[in-house]
């Protein structure tokens, strides 16, 4: 399949060619992409994936053709597949997905239009793995040796998921912390505490509570006095250390309000990059190479 549905099937050099290119991005090279068209299908909420890829879009010059769920034939019961065969009958150029359901993209093999994966369940997100990798080789230069910990609600998380898989591959260090009722096998556990001293990056995450089939074992005030990054967490961190989240954040629960923007935060450069991101893979899938 074209597109970028998983960062598993990709070496460390296209991941680093997807990276140089966003960076390229940022630095004012342009391309433009006359004629082509794009479609965003998100069955399930978003603002930074939804609307980032549509600015990208329109960075390369590319229509975006605008989709609603509850206004189109999915609210008649028709399929994913059916809907994306749609879109590629009608002659759009690349298709983004958003889907609740893990590696949906099976059900489309036969599909020959790119397909850009904006979250598939709890599993994988990839241009959001991008963003951040970005993020974090701006800040240090470098990958291998890294020590990140990804802090939260992990089971549900499908950025803890993707992110850990290509942050081994890459050297880095990976830690989990955060309560036990959501914790899994994704890497090595610590204890915040001792995150926050010996971590380069602490990779918040958002409690998923729509996802969650059973209620939090504790309130949020527990949750935030527990595993949430706190101003008084922060002051223990490295002095070169950063704090990414992918957002929504729920400011405090996983965060405290003022750490959201305090001098480590790249939450927001996060956000940016998450464009420049998006116009590299789209413009590669475009040229023939993804
Ligand atoms: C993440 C997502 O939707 O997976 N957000 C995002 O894409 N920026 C994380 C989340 O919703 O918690």
């Amino acid at each position: 399949m074209r597109g970028l549905l998983t960062l598993k099937s990709l070496s460390q050099q296209e991941i680093m060619d997807i990276i140089e290119l966003a960076i390229r991005f940022k630095k004012g090279w342009t391309i433009n992409f006359p004629g082509k068209k794009m479609v965003n299908l998100f069955y399930e909420n978003s603002t930074r994936t939804q609307y980032s890829f549509q600015m990208a879009m329109i960075n390369l010059g590319i229509t975006p053709l605008s989709f609603n769920l509850a206004s189109s034939s999915v609210a008649k019961g028709e399929t994913l597949y059916d809907t994306v065969r749609t879109f590629e009958s009608l002659g759009v150029d690349g298709i983004v997905i958003r889907h609740s359901q893990d590696v949906y993209y099976r059900d489309l093999e036969s599909i020959k239009v790119p397909i850009f994966n904006g979250g598939d369940g709890s599993s994988d997100h990839p241009t959001q793995t991008l963003l951040d990798l970005m993020t974090i080789y701006e800040e240090f230069g470098y990958f291998e040796g890294l020590k990140v910990a990804l802090v939260g609600d992990i089971s549900h998380s499908r950025v803890a998921h993707g992110n850990a898989e290509v942050m081994k591959r890459l050297g880095m260090d990976v830690y989990v912390s955060g309560p036990s009722q959501f914790a899994d096998q994704t890497a090595k556990f610590i204890e915040l505490d001792d995150a926050v001293e010996k971590c380069d990056i602490i990779n918040l995450l958002r409690v998923q509570f729509e996802r969650h089939q059973e209620e939090m074992q504790i309130t949020k005030e527990e949750y935030h006095e527990r595993y949430g990054l706190t101003v008084a967490r922060v002051a223990n961190m490295k002095p070169k250390a950063i704090i990414m989240h992918p957002a929504p954040i729920n400011r405090g629960i996983e965060i405290a309000s003022e750490v959201a923007e305090c001098s480590k935060s790249r939450i927001y450069k996060q956000m940016e990059n998450g464009v420049y991101i998006r116009m590299a893979v789209i413009t590669m899938a475009l040229e023939g190479r993804l």
